[in-house]
């Protein structure tokens, strides 16, 4: 018998690792995944390490996640509730993979992940490991141990003689998670939504008041719906999102404070940066301003939520979220060409877009004279008949 155990080496999943070694008397496997959360991970491998793990795997996915998550993700202009572009929602599904493959590896039968009974990540993980391989079993410590409380944790780690890590500022930390896409904050004062979020919560952006004072100029190349380019210089998709998180936390794009909806069935409150995703997600729209039929677009913005909630909810590796990607690819054949965004002091606005495949007519929207041929007459008859029935009803009414 072996387990794999998605670790972070922060606080919850090295106690998991005790709890493991401890409840099941088996071997476990270590897995962390680089997902550019901007941490050092060798210091997890040492924990790792001191607490007897023979078999121990970072891995770096970080390209994995932005071609294959994230950037599919954005081709839909997917936000949760409106505003929640999804970094961590979209991560789950990609570490589910990973264990479940080095299970398969290691020839064992269960995976364990640090995700609590109250929140999204643990459907998020589970559903993914139910719909890539139904035979492997997951252990959710949280769910089955008689630690209740964040005190009683820190009580375990002390008997234990686990490391407790404290922020800068000495206190227990939040409850984060990042990655190249956004770092979410959870937890502590977070929790009352009536208090202002304290500065000290934000990791990767700057205070709109101390943004410089000088806009930035970008262009971004876009091939297919995918960004391809920043400023004419070509890069892999997670050295893309890289550069754009670098710009976007300088001018403090991508800040928010958010009361969601939890799919378990509570209200959560947290605290989102994502930088690079907001700058992507503005400038996507924009390339698709211009090379989207009207009627495409209005269709990929009708079936947008449905298709978030999907992630949010954890259905990624769900037939109904292949058949709504499937449209949403399909759609972006000509979403390609260039957009230029001003980055200034919290805001990224495109203020310029061109395509070779633009459906973007000067001639046929001028007010000038032009020389494409349109009736305007035509427009009369347009107006009549569809205001046929507005007639109809208005005379009903009495008006
Ligand atoms: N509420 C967000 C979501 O459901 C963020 C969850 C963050 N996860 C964490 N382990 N801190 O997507
Ligand atoms: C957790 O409960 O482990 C984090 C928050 C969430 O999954 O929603």
């Amino acid at each position: 018998e072996k387990i794999v155990l998605s670790y972070s080496g922060g606080l919850d999943t090295s106690i998991i690792l005790k709890w493991l070694q401890e409840t099941y008397g088996c071997e476990v496997v270590m897995f962390t995944a680089d997902l550019g959360q901007g941490e050092e991970l060798e210091p997890a491998r040492a924990k790792a390490e001191m607490a007897g793990v023979k078999d121990i795997r970072i891995v770096d996915l970080r390209e994995e996640f932005v071609s294959d998550f994230v950037f599919p993700m954005l081709r839909a202009n997917a936000l949760y509730e409106g505003q929640y572009l999804l970094g961590s929602s979209i991560a789950r599904p990609l570490i589910a993979k990973h264990l479940v493959g080095i299970a398969r590896e290691v020839g064992a039968d269960a995976v364990a992940h640090g995700a609590t009974g109250k929140g999204n990540d643990q459907i998020r993980f589970e559903l993914a490991v139910n719909a890539l391989d139904p035979s492997i079993k997951v252990i959710a410590p949280w769910r089955q141990w008689n630690i209740r409380s964040r005190m009683q944790l820190l009580e375990y780690a002390e008997k234990h003689h686990i490391p407790v890590p404290s922020d800068k500022r000495g206190e227990a930390p939040f409850s984060i998670d990042a990655n190249l896409l956004h770092t979410s904050t959870e937890g502590k004062s977070l929790e009352n939504p009536a208090e202002v979020a304290p500065d000290h919560v934000y990791q990767r952006t700057v205070d709109p008041l101390d943004a410089p004072d000088a806009p930035e100029i970008i262009t971004i190349g876009f091939e297919r719906g995918d960004p391809v380019s920043v400023n004419g210089k070509s890069m892999t998709p997670a050295a893309l999102l890289t550069e754009f998180n670098e710009l976007g936390g300088r001018h403090s794009v991508g800040r928010l404070d958010l009361v969601e909806n939890r799919f378990i069935g509570m209200k959560s409150r947290g605290i989102y940066e994502t930088p690079g995703g907001t700058i992507l997600l503005a400038a996507h729209r924009g390339i698709e301003s211009i090379t989207l039929d009207r009627a495409a677009a209005h269709l990929k913005d009708e079936i947008m939520p449905r298709y978030a909630e999907l992630i949010y909810n954890g259905f990624w590796f769900a037939p109904e979220r292949e058949m709504l990607q499937a449209l949403i690819d399909h759609s972006q054949a000509f979403v390609s060409g260039e957009v230029t965004l001003r980055l200034y002091k919290g805001s990224a606005s495109v203020i310029s877009r061109a395509s070779p495949c633009s459906l973007y007519s000067a001639d046929l929207v001028t007010f000038e004279e032009s020389a494409i041929a349109f009736d305007h007459h035509d427009a009369e008859g347009f107006i009549r008949l569809n205001g046929l029935r507005l007639r109809s009803w208005a005379a009903r009414n009495g008006r």
